[in-house]
């Protein structure tokens, strides 16, 4: 099998090329832009292995993406390539609407054609996965949680953005009948995280002693999927997912921010005593503008259809996270030195 995965440079798209590889799936051709979000250490490891390619191109440029459908002739597209955090998108939301809707534009119209062209049996086979997000459902209350039936109500200039991407996969599914599978996934960390999130800016931040923002009162609650179990939730998804179908993946981990910044204090504190306790450097600063309170998943339809269920409990999960961090300086030190200095974005002016 040949896969192209869009964003494979990126934090869960590189670890869906380390579970493809790994587990002998197919072929995996990375089609990504190398933006800020992709560092290039990430995908080094593979090179040169036969299984492997990387095309670096912009989805949004057509020409290219025809170009990498004639080279890789794939089997099937995973799709994650986007603008992914939500303070950027408050900071410039330009960029989010060309990369997720444009860009998926770009993309499903040239996959297609490329589909229209094939034999019938490769016809019938063929999925355009695209991976998307929890956020476009809005926000939740103290109760509850998101369904393959729950509305959509995307709130962020992120969350709009991807719902119309989402939007724009399905109407190619229901007019074009191009064989289509959308995952939304809850909030991912683990290896090779983009130090712009939460979990990985709390770690790097505490390691330097410097404060740990917890935005708002702190008690904004998400559910946390480590990034090894949703690559697996999503090649099987690929591989047993019906055509025009969705699934929601989660963690079956929901914490309140504030819950989340204490464990990783406590972690640190175990491997790192000198800066003991680390829980001191919580600072609560001015809240996200918008922030949704509260993202809940039901998985109960992923386990039952797809036969998944995650397998990573938060504090062995954090734990590996805090671990990977301090074992790959090499890996962060360029960025947090360089294009990203761990500072706030997306406060609007405050
Ligand atoms: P990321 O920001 O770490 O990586 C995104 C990748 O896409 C990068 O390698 C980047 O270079 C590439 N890219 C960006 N613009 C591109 C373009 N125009 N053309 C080609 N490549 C481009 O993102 P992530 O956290 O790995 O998220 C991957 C996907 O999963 C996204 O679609 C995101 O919306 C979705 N998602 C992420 C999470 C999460 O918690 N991280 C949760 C739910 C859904
Ligand atoms: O829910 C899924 C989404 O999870 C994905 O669709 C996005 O691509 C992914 O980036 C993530 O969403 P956010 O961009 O909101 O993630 P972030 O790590 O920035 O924020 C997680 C929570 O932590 C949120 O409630 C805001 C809060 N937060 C974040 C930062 C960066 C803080 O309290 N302090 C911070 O410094």
């Amino acid at each position: 099998m040949r896969v192209l995965v869009t964003g494979g440079a990126g934090f869960i798209g590189s670890a869906v090329v380390r579970h493809g590889l790994a587990n002998r799936l197919g072929q995996v051709f990375v089609l990504d832009a190398m933006t800020y979000a992709a560092n290039p250490l990430t995908l080094k490891p593979h090179h040169g292995h036969s299984d492997f390619g990387l095309i670096e191109r912009d989805i949004c440029d057509a020409e290219a993406v025809r170009a990498a459908f004639e080279q890789v002739q794939p089997d099937a597209v995973m799709h994650l390539a986007a603008e992914s955090h939500v303070d950027r998108s408050i900071d410039g939301p330009g960029q989010f609407v060309q990369t997720n809707v444009v860009g998926t534009q770009v993309l499903l119209s040239a996959a297609l054609d490329y589909w229209q062209a094939l034999p019938a049996d490769r016809r019938a086979a063929f999925r355009f996965h695209h991976i998307s997000t929890d956020e476009v459902f809005g926000s939740l209350g103290e109760e509850g949680m998101f369904s393959e039936d729950t509305a959509y109500n995307p709130r962020s200039p992120y969350s709009a953005s991807k719902a119309a991407s989402d939007h724009l996969v399905r109407a190619w599914g229901h007019t074009y009948g191009l064989p289509v599978v959308l995952t939304n996934c809850s909030n991912n960390y683990g290896p090779f995280q983009f130090p712009e999130k939460l979990i990985p800016l709390v770690i790097l931040r505490g390691l330097r002693g410097e404060a740990m923002p917890v935005y708002g009162d702190g008690l904004n609650v998400r559910d946390w999927l480590y990034v090894d179990d949703h690559a697996e939730a999503l090649w099987t998804a690929l591989l047993k997912g019906e055509p025009g179908a969705t699934y929601l993946i989660g963690g079956e981990c929901e914490r309140r921010n504030i819950d989340v910044v204490r464990a990783i204090a406590r972690t640190l504190d175990e491997f790192r005593p000198v800066g003991a306790p680390h829980e001191r450097l919580i600072e609560f600063v001015t809240d996200r503008p918008g922030h949704d309170r509260r993202y809940a998943i039901d998985t109960s339809g992923a386990r039952e259809r797809l036969g998944w269920k995650p397998s990573t409990g938060f504090e062995a999960g954090i734990r590996r996270t805090v671990e990977w961090y301090l074992d790959n300086e090499a890996w962060w030190r360029p960025i947090v030195e360089g294009s990203y200095r761990l500072d706030r974005l997306g406060a609007v002016g405050s």
